[in-house]
């Protein structure tokens, strides 16, 4: 039996399978540069984070209609299931779709479609987070919080930052992150994944984020290491992620046990599965086996993915 745990960083379009991604793309009539899933699987090798967001936004053309991210987020669930999540929160990432003709209300009422019957079939509790693209302006990421409006505090729970890091720091999106604090909504960012430790500080600082997604480069900054500590802010690790594009150069230079040694909410998490090669269940056996962690730094891991959710403190009981 896997660990109970919870995942936190997921981003929902980083599950489309290859096999999925062949099959949407015959029912929606879309032309894939590749002959098959194991062709499309084979050109799964990374140089950065620029060259895995290439193909990921390539990829998603193939969602079209709100069953399609119905069909996508089940799939995952039910991988999930299996991996002993007990409750998801989920990223989407809306400006990737609406930009290609797709509605917002087509993806949140068919994500939403696949989450609400998540516990029912899966045991899973969930949240829906939805993602700004940092590569682009922020006018566009207003935009978007704007149509997102009437979907706050029923199916999207918080926003997010993602894509392109360097060069796109968090302070550029300080105004939508106050209208979504104002608006009641969670507040997470990736930083410090492929930008320095100012880029984690920015997002607490300017952004006043609750957790921080991948987080990594913060322990190049010891005085920032001890303020995330001190304030117990939790940290979305996803080891495989890491070194498939070469934030770390193999699972066993991982930072995670220092993270851990330090102090640090550190969790677990897959990111983009489907291309990164595992889910979270395999990246906590990866770590395991990679890095020595013990029995007890397994369990801490599960426990400080519960500490680290949006879930109230009652859910939280029932799902751990
Ligand atoms: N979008 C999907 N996966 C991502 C990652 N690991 N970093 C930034 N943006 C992403
Ligand atoms: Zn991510």
């Amino acid at each position: 039996m896997p660990i109970p745990k919870a995942e936190l960083h997921l981003h929902i379009e980083g599950t489309l399978e290859p096999e999925l991604a062949f099959a949407l793309a015959h029912r929606n009539g879309v032309d894939l540069p590749y002959s098959s899933p194991e062709q499309l699987r084979a050109a799964y090798a990374f140089d950065d984070l620029q060259s895995f967001l290439d193909l990921y936004y390539q990829l998603m053309d193939v969602l079209r209609t709100e069953d399609d991210f119905t069909e996508l987020a089940e799939a995952y669930l039910t991988r999930a299931a299996a991996a002993g999540v007990r409750h998801a929160e989920i990223f989407f990432d809306p400006q990737a779709h609406t930009a290609r003709g797709v509605e917002l209300d087509d993806v949140v009422r068919g994500l939403s479609r696949a989450l609400s019957r998540a516990g029912e079939r899966h045991g899973i509790s969930t949240r829906l987070i939805m993602c700004f693209l940092r590569d682009l302006p922020q006018e566009s990421a207003l935009a978007t919080f704007e149509a997102a409006r009437p979907w706050f505090g029923r199916a999207i729970s918080g926003v997010g930052l993602d894509s392109a890091e360097v060069g796109h720091p968090p302070a550029k999106f300080a105004d939508v992150y106050a209208l979504a604090r104002e608006a009641g909504l969670h507040l997470v960012a990736h930083a410090g994944e492929e930008g320095g430790p100012e880029y984690v500080r920015e997002a607490l600082d300017v952004l006043g984020v609750e957790r921080i997604d991948h987080g990594i480069r913060s322990m190049e900054d010891p005085e920032l290491v001890k303020e995330l500590v001190a304030r117990r802010v939790p940290l979305t690790v996803c080891p495989f992620s890491n070194v498939r594009l070469r934030c770390v150069d193999t699972l066993a230079d991982h930072p995670l046990p220092a993270m851990l040694e330090a102090g640090l909410v550190a969790t677990v998490n897959s990111d983009d599965p489907a291309y990164f090669g595992g889910y979270v269940d395999e990246n906590f056996a990866g770590v395991e086996r990679a890095l020595g962690l013990t029995e007890d730094q397994l369990r801490l891991l599960a426990r400080n993915s519960f500490e680290a959710s949006f879930l109230e403190d009652d859910e939280e009981r029932r799902a751990a």
